[in-house]
Parts: C-alpha cells; sequence; structure tokens
C-alpha cells in the first residue's frame, strides 16, 4: 500500500484531527435562480465578455443544488467525517438584505440534516466570494455599510442553522476576493486600483471581526473560525533587493488580513501604500477589527520565487513564473511544490495569538485521463496530496498546533475566470451527464482515513 511506503498513518495525527473535503457555493450548486436565490456578483461577472475562460458560467456548474443527496452519499461512501460548504447568501437573502428566502434556508437545512443523519459534521463558511449583485450596486465590499449588511445576514445563519452546525468560517480567503476582485479586476466584480482595493481591505476585516461576534453571542458552543490564503514566499536571490522584496510579497500575501485580526494592525511598516488604508479607517476601528477565532484556517497551494522589480507599481517586487523556473506545474500553472504547507505552517504557528491551526484547503489541478474501464489514476494529484499530508505531519511533529486538514475539493468544479477547465477534485465530473467517478486520490483519501 502506497500510505504504508510513505510510512503515512492517519493515527500518527492523533484522534482529535479534523479530516475533511471542502467545497463552495458558486462553484458547485448551479440553479443560479432557482427557488427565488437572487444574483451574485459572479452571476453577474461570468456573463460579462471575456471575463471566463470559454466564456463558461456556473449555471448549472456540478449541479449540487439538485445532487447533493448523491454528493453527500459519496462523502459518506469515502468515509470523510468532515463537510466544510459554503452559504450562498443569495439564496438566503436574495437583495442582499431584508427578506429572507425560505427556500433557500430550506436547502441549506436539508443539506445539514442530511451531513449529520450520516455522521458527517457540517463546516458552514458564511463568504466565498459571492457577494449580493445588489449590495454591489451599492458600493459592495468598498462601501462600508457592509459591515451592517454582513452582520444581518450573518444573524440569519446563525438562527436557522446555529442549533445543528458548530464549526463556522466566517470568511474564504479575503486576500483573493479584494484582490483579484477590487484591485486587478480578474473575478468579480472586476474593479481596479487602489481605490477599491483598500476600503475593500478594511472593510472585510471589520465584517471578519464582526461576523466572528455575531456567532459567539448567538452559537456559544460554536467553533469560530475565517481563513487565509497563502504562499510561502521565497526571494529569487540572496541581494538584499531580492530578499526585501519578498519580505514585501509575504507582508502582501500573507500577513495583510491576519495581522489586523489579531490586533497587530496592517503591516504598513513593510509595504508602505497600505498606510493610505487609514483614509477609511475610523476612530474605534483598531478594537472592531479584531476577534479571538479558534481556530484560523489556512490554504496552501503553492510558493512563490520573487524578485525585486522597479516597474511593479507600490511593491515593486515580481512572481518569477513558475514556467520559467524549470520546475514542474499543474493545470493552474502554479508549482507543485508540497514542502511549501510545512513553512507556511511553521510561519503561521509563530504567532503567538493564534489558538488553533486547521488546513482548510489544499490541492492541485491536473488533467485527468479516464482510462478504457472507467478509471481515473490521477497519480500526481494523489502523490501531491500523499506527500503535503507528509509535511503537514513533519510540522506537527515539530510542535505546530496544527489539528485539521481539509482537501480542496470533492468534485471538479467551475474554477472561477479560468472555468471547468482545471481539476481539484477527488472525484471527476462528466459535466455533459453531470456523472460522478471517484479517482485514484479519491480512493487513498479513504483508505488512508479508514483503513488504520
Ligand atoms: C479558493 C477556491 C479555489 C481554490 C483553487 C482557493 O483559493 O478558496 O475557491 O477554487 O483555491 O484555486
Amino acid at each position: 500500500m502506497e500510505q504504508d511506503e510513505q510510512g503515512l498513518k492517519r493515527d500518527l495525527f492523533g484522534k482529535n484531527f479534523y479530516w475533511g473535503i471542502t467545497t463552495a457555493a458558486f462553484q458547485v450548486e448551479g440553479s443560479c435562480d432557482t427557488d427565488g436565490k437572487g444574483a451574485s456578483i459572479w452571476d453577474e461577472f461570468t456573463k460579462k465578455k471575456g471575463a471566463i475562460k470559454d466564456a463558461q458560467h456556473a449555471n448549472t456548474a456540478c449541479d449540487f443544488y439538485n445532487t447533493y443527496e448523491k454528493d453527500i452519499e459519496l462523502i459518506k461512501q469515502l468515509g470523510i467525517p468532515n463537510f466544510r460548504f459554503s452559504i450562498s447568501w443569495t439564496r438566503i437573502m436574495p437583495s442582499g438584505t431584508g427578506a429572507v428566502n425560505q427556500q433557500g434556508i430550506d436547502f441549506y437545512n436539508r443539506v445539514i440534516d442530511l451531513c449529520l443523519q450520516n455522521n458527517i459534521e457540517p463546516w458552514v463558511t458564511l463568504y466565498h466570494w459571492d457577494l449580493p449583485h445588489e449590495l454591489e450596486l451599492k458600493g459592495g465590499w468598498t462601501n462600508r455599510t457592509i459591515v451592517s449588511w454582513f452582520s444581518d445576514y450573518t444573524k440569519v445563519c446563525a438562527q436557522h442553522f446555529g442549533d445543528r452546525v458548530k464549526n463556522w468560517i466566517v470568511m474564504n480567503e479575503p486576500m483573493v476576493f479584494t484582490g483579484a476582485g477590487y484591485f486587478l479586476g480578474i473575478h468579480a466584480p472586476g474593479r481596479k486600483g487602489l481605490k477599491n482595493f483598500l476600503p475593500a481591505i478594511h472593510h472585510a476585516v471589520l465584517c471578519m471581526a464582526e461576523g466572528g461576534r455575531v456567532l459567539r453571542r448567538m452559537v456559544p458552543l460554536a467553533q469560530i473560525g475565517t481563513t487565509f490564503s497563502c504562499a510561502h514566499v521565497e526571494p529569487f536571490s540572496n541581494k538584499p533587493r531580492d530578499v526585501a522584496a519578498a519580505a514585501r510579497a509575504d507582508a502582501l500575501f500573507n500577513r495583510l488580513f491576519i495581522e489586523p485580526v489579531l490586533g497587530l494592525g496592517y503591516p504598513s511598516k513593510t509595504v508602505s501604500i497600505l498606510k493610505k488604508i487609514s483614509k477609511y479607517q475610523r476612530p474605534g476601528d483598531e478594537g472592531k477589527m479584531r476577534f479571538d477565532f479558534d481556530f484560523i484556517g489556512l490554504q496552501n497551494y503553492t510558493r512563490e520565487v520573487v524578485k525585486y522589480s522597479l516597474f511593479t507599481p507600490y511593491l515593486h517586487a515580481r512572481l518569477i513564473k513558475a514556467e520559467d523556473r524549470n520546475v514542474p506545474i499543474t493545470t493552474m500553472r502554479w508549482e507543485v511544490y508540497p514542502p511549501a504547507i510545512y513553512h507556511i505552517l511553521k510561519k503561521f504557528n509563530a504567532y503567538p495569538e493564534i489558538r488553533n491551526i486547521y488546513i482548510t484547503e489544499n490541492g492541485a489541478a491536473f488533467p485527468d485521463a479516464i482510462s478504457e474501464n472507467g478509471e481515473i489514476h490521477d497519480k500526481e494529484r494523489l502523490e501531491y496530496l500523499q506527500e503535503t499530508v507528509g509535511h503537514v505531519l513533519k510540522a506537527k511533529n515539530e510542535g505546530v498546533n496544527v489539528n485539521g486538514y481539509f482537501i480542496w475539493t470533492l468534485t471538479d468544479n467551475f474554477e472561477w475566470a479560468e472555468g471547468y477547465h482545471p481539476r481539484f477534485g477527488i472525484i471527476h465530473v462528466d459535466f455533459e451527464t453531470q456523472k460522478r467517478t471517484i479517482k485514484a486520490s479519491g480512493k487513498w483519501y479513504s483508505n488512508f482515513l479508514n483503513h488504520r
């Protein structure tokens, strides 16, 4: 058995380690306007010419809205004990504020109840990037009123699901949805520039902490966390200006959102442009930005190599593409580099303010070939996952306080601006027929979890 060759055994992580799988509403649900659902910024963005590769959209995606019973059955069959999924804000509140859509509540009640009936623990993410379009028309993340919109939405979720959901994740990767959506314009809502990015950062930080407080009040026994995208950053050379450039990139990718939440403020000593966030700060915000999360979710996929660059505005740092470094890459053109997770764990474990770390996403996209007998031998993904889990164990054995690992993702799905081309699933989806096929990586995960 491969896990024996690797020496990797679930028991080595201890009894209280959470093993799971992650999805996100917009990427899998489809049924984009069914049963009263309102439009999100991603429903609108996917209609824009040139926004998504091959003009693909997520109107049907994996059809999880209709196939959730089968997909939860697959999770059960694989013996995965924890399922992290997100709630679509506009299914619950079609306009973002005000009226609650009972049919949306009913859907998530069905999903939650079915998980519990099957001994699968639900982990709910409140915000995985699908902001209500109507709120975007009012300024979206650049409008400070979002703190009260988000607070109200959190209250509705806590009120309806808090009796059964004990694990909550306030936000998914604020750096990605503010950076790609409000600075680079390559994700919804497609806004660009500092005038959008800087207020979006500050309001996302305020919302993370506010969401945490609402949940603490309304679901007192819940485990409350939030997740951050993180990349292991290395300088291209030992030259001081490459080292300094790498430190700036690291501050932007890894420190920007966690540090204000921990009460350490924005890393503006390292990235001076961040001082301009003060324009959006009000007296008393320092306190409002903080929340004592029960756990921090780290999500890592690769490493970045960074070089000084005069021509990159604000950051003066440039990422050296993996393709130009002659290293193995995934369909996303990200370097295949399993040790990244070990470095990231060491780095975040050094913040004494962090109480507990879970890896809430990790995975890799590779092209999958279906063999004649219908099997999918996704050797590259399987090895990547095995090696990464090995690096999590190494970090844990060295004293890192890491107590969970969730794979991204259950089924191949809608990979945002990249459409359906990158396949991250441990279950293959034929998007024509919605047929699911468990890949070798899925079988490995199942064996690893269940054959102790
Ligand atoms: C996101 C997912 C995404 C995955 C792979 C993470 O940034 O949370 O929604 O599909 O990475 O790109």
